[in-house]
């Protein structure tokens, strides 16, 4: 057994890590990972100290949520070892890792969506009376889990009546109520907005208090400088680097990260904004869409912010025809148009990117190339027959335009990490040319160096006339990208202006303007 004074740091680091103090919680030493055609993790060390937010970053696929994945029993690793409090341990399975106290909040959402929030918060945690589930308790024990996060969620209300921000909560809800010893989380606000941010860095301060690892993956630089204590870089399966998080600046961080010097700046390039194509006026539905009207023109950006549950989603479903809306009207080229169901949408030229790549967005179970080239069939097709060339031209485009990284084109998607995922689902789309584009989060999980290929490919398609609009929450983008900013809260829009001199203060004011119209409407 190794006893904490004999603990040696596992990898080179000009900082000292106090691992000469204070055993690792956790320590994972040499871990090698192998798929078929990448090697994932290559000789990665890595540990967490009580107490301590140490944050894991690096490119889409360098092989954040693989290791993460070993830590948690969910993969075995090839060759390595894992210490738990400096004892070597394996880790037979996610449940096994549970016992250890050891919780994950998976990148991909893992609740079950035919189970009530109570049951998912609790799941594998039942409460018992004899041999049956005691249902009173499970109720009392998840509404005590959510209240104590400070989530306003009804534990008894069904999984699908929940939007992306709040199953992610209810996720790490389920994760913090397991974790007595480590946690991790995987991209844990990809889906959240300010409010729901400041809850969960609330939460990861109360868990460091009270001595728990967290083990934290981002590629939102702004909450990586905010949470982290110590970060460590890997690229291509690698360790590269492990510092305090004051010790990098962003430039050198993002350096290491992608192996060169990039410019994240977006460049504009911007054309001249021409007609309105898509109006909506007055857009109701049910209590999600109160009043919504905007217009897209060509090749302008509009950027529409708002907090989650500002009824954003909900307006970009109506406008392309995946909900029909209790009132208003949708003026295409300035006559009036029904979309009875997506495909109307989409034969006038709209495109939709859903937040929901495992929803809607992808078909997981088809390989990269398939699903590159689902959307973009028309175009590849010649007088009804498709040329394996053009298709594997296409592919090949697009992979090597957003870096797509994938062993081969022809494995199944699923199989791909996150934002390389979220790359493929963008790819579809962009190739189909459409004449109004709506994003929805459309770099959520992607890296630094691609969030800036992709911002750098909204702008230039608005610069060849499509309208877009881009549904985000994050501010910096919102402000940098878009031409014009839209901001809705509690179902309606409250307001707009130019991005060019809008200040993140200024977008923030109206999001929660909701506050205001709750107040007065009662
Ligand atoms: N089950 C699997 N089968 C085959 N390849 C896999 C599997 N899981 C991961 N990979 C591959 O391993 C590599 C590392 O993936 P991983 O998901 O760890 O990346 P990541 O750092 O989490 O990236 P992201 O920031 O995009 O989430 C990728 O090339 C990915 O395609
Ligand atoms: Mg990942």
């Amino acid at each position: 057994m190794q006893g904490f004074l004999d603990w040696k740091p596992l990898h080179h680091s000009s900082f000292e890590r106090k691992t000469f103090m204070t055993t690792p919680l956790v320590a994972l030493e040499r871990i090698s990972k192998s798929f078929p055609g990448v090697k994932a993790l290559d000789e990665v060390s890595f540990e967490v100290l009580p107490g301590e937010v140490h944050v894991l970053m690096g490119e889409n696929g360098a092989g954040k949520s693989t290791l993460m994945k070993i830590l948690s029993g969910a993969y075995q690793p090839d060759s390595g070892t894992i210490y738990i409090d400096g004892q070597p341990t394996a880790i037979t399975d996610p449940l096994h890792a549970n016992q250890l106290g050891i919780a994950m909040i998976y990148q991909e959402l893992t609740l079950l969506d035919n189970l009530d929030v109570g049951r998912n918060v609790l799941l594998g945690q039942e409460p018992t009376r004899g041999a049956l589930i005691d249902w009173r308790a499970l109720y009392a024990q998840a509404a005590d889990t959510l209240h104590a996060l400070g989530l306003d969620i009804d534990p008894h209300a069904p999984l699908d009546a929940l939007n992306m921000g709040e199953r992610q909560m209810v996720e790490i809800a389920r994760a913090a109520r397991r974790a007595s010893r480590v946690i991790v989380m995987d991209e844990p606000t990809s889906s959240l907005t300010k409010s729901e941010e400041e809850t969960l860095f609330a939460l990861i301060e109360r868990l460091k208090a009270r001595g728990l690892g967290i083990i934290y993956i981002s590629h939102r630089m702004d909450e990586v400088f905010r949470v982290a204590d110590w970060i460590t870089v890997l690229r291509d399966g690698r360790h590269i680097e492990t510092r305090p998080a004051s010790a990098f600046t962003r430039p050198e961080l993002i350096a290491l990260m992608v192996g060169r010097e990039i410019d994240t700046a977006v460049k504009r390039t911007d054309g001249a904004i021409g007609q309105v194509i898509l109006e909506a006026r007055g857009l109701r539905l049910g209590r999600r869409v109160r009043d919504v009207s905007l217009c897209l023109r060509a090749g302008e950006v509009v950027g529409l912010a708002g907090l989650v549950g500002a009824g954003r989603t909900q307006a970009a479903e109506i406008l392309f025809g995946a909900t029909q809306p209790d009132a208003g009207t949708i003026l295409l080229d300035g006559k009036p148009v029904h979309f009875a169901s997506p495909a109307d949408a989409i034969r006038a030229g709209i495109a939709y990117v859903p937040d929901d790549r495992k929803g809607a967005g992808l078909v997981l179970t088809l390989p990269v190339s398939t699903n590159l080239i689902l959307a973009a069939l028309e175009r590849v097709a010649n007088a009804g027959v498709l040329s394996i060339r053009a298709i594997r031209e296409t592919v090949a485009a697009w992979t090597q335009r957003l870096n797509i990284r994938a062993a081969s084109p022809r494995m199944n998607i699923e199989l791909l990490s996150g934002g390389n995922q979220q790359k493929v689902v963008l790819a579809k789309w962009l190739s189909r040319q459409p004449r109004v584009l709506i994003l929805n989060e459309p770099t959520r999980g992607i890296d630094v160096g691609a969030k800036a290929e992709v911002h750098a490919l909204i702008r230039e398609i608005a610069a060849q006339g499509v309208a877009v609009l881009m549904i985000s929450s994050e501010l910096p983008e919102i402000l940098s990208v878009s031409d014009r900013i839209v901001v809705m809260a509690a179902g309606r829009v409250t307001g707009e202006m130019p991005a060019r001199d809008a200040t993140e203060e200024d977008v923030l004011a109206l999001a929660f303007a909701d506050e205001l119209i709750m107040e007065h409407s009662v």
